[in-house]
């Protein structure tokens, strides 16, 4: 796929100045300019620009190894970008250490479930709360009790965090990013693998937070899960924006059903 295949009505640089499609003008909450990342020769993340206004969920698709969990790692500061620049809430936040964003608002989700496995879950939550949100002791417990018992985890409280079958681990990396007390949510694939029965349970608790005002970035191959919370889409192919719009606008571009979908345009 060539830069110059990219349809020329759905090229990323046309909708930057649409932030404000979810109803906020202005300033946006996060705002990428030109990030690139490269390991060795290798152009992972390949100058992405992007826009999220407050409150607005934008969801990520691409191919496998398109460079979507790099593109978090860049926000999270787990890695540093090689170029371009990230700014969150006005404050340029790119070379800021991972705990600083996670003090000034930025929670994930792990792709592949990081819990502390010795933990119960009410320990890892008092631990997110603690050190995600720095928290006085005493809040950290109130603060878990009551994520507990918002993500369904009430009954797994004082399990170890090593013992929870898929969709309990899936509940607890949202419930640890939430302990955090987030403005922006980041969720790397946290449908995958589920039935579509608890697909389901998690989209409705997706859009609970959503109503809360949070701002979500929600990378996901469970497109019809995404279909049902995002207010706009991004499609990421080698590192680069592919498509960026109005989802059902997205879904039906011809480029994008030729590369993510595999299907014949
Ligand atoms: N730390 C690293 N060192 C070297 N290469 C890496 C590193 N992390 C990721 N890569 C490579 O960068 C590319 C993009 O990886 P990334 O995990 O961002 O893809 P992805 O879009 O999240 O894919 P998936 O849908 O499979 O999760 C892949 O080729 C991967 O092998
Ligand atoms: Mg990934």
């Amino acid at each position: 796929m060539g830069e110059s295949n990219t349809p020329p009505s759905v090229r990323a640089d046309d909708v930057v100045g649409v932030a404000g499609v979810a109803g906020v003008a202005g300033a946006a909450h996060l705002a990428l300019d030109g990030v690139c990342k490269r390991f060795g020769a290798l152009r992972v993340v390949d100058g992405i620009s992007l826009r999220v206004a407050q409150g607005e969920t934008l969801g990520i698709l691409g191919p496998n190894g398109a460079g979507k969990t790099t593109l978090f790692n860049l926000i999270t500061g787990d890695l540093r970008a090689d170029a371009g620049s990230i700014v969150l809430g006005g404050q340029d936040i790119t070379r800021h250490a991972p705990h600083r964003r996670c003090r000034l608002g930025i929670g994930r989700s792990y792709q592949i479930p990081q819990p502390w496995g010795a933990m119960t879950v009410f320990e890892n939550l008092v631990a997110a709360a603690s050190f995600g949100a720095g928290k006085p002791e005493a809040a950290t417990y109130a603060r878990a009790v009551d994520i507990l018992g918002e993500t369904g985890l009430l009954p797994q409280a004082n399990r170890p965090a090593a013992s929870l079958r898929l969709l309990d681990r899936k509940r607890l990396e949202l419930a640890r990013a939430l302990a955090t007390e987030p403005r922006l949510l980041l969720l790397d694939e946290i449908a995958a693998g589920l039935t579509e029965a608890e697909a389901a349970l998690l989209v409705d608790e997706l859009r609970r937070i959503k109503g809360q005002g949070i701002t979500m970035i929600w990378i996901e191959h469970v497109v019809h899960a995404l279909l049902a919370v995002a207010d706009r889409l991004l499609v990421i192919s080698q590192g680069k924006s592919l498509a960026e719009g109005a989802p059902a606008a997205v879904i039906e571009d011809p480029e994008v059903k030729r590369v993510y979908l595999g299907l014949e345009a």
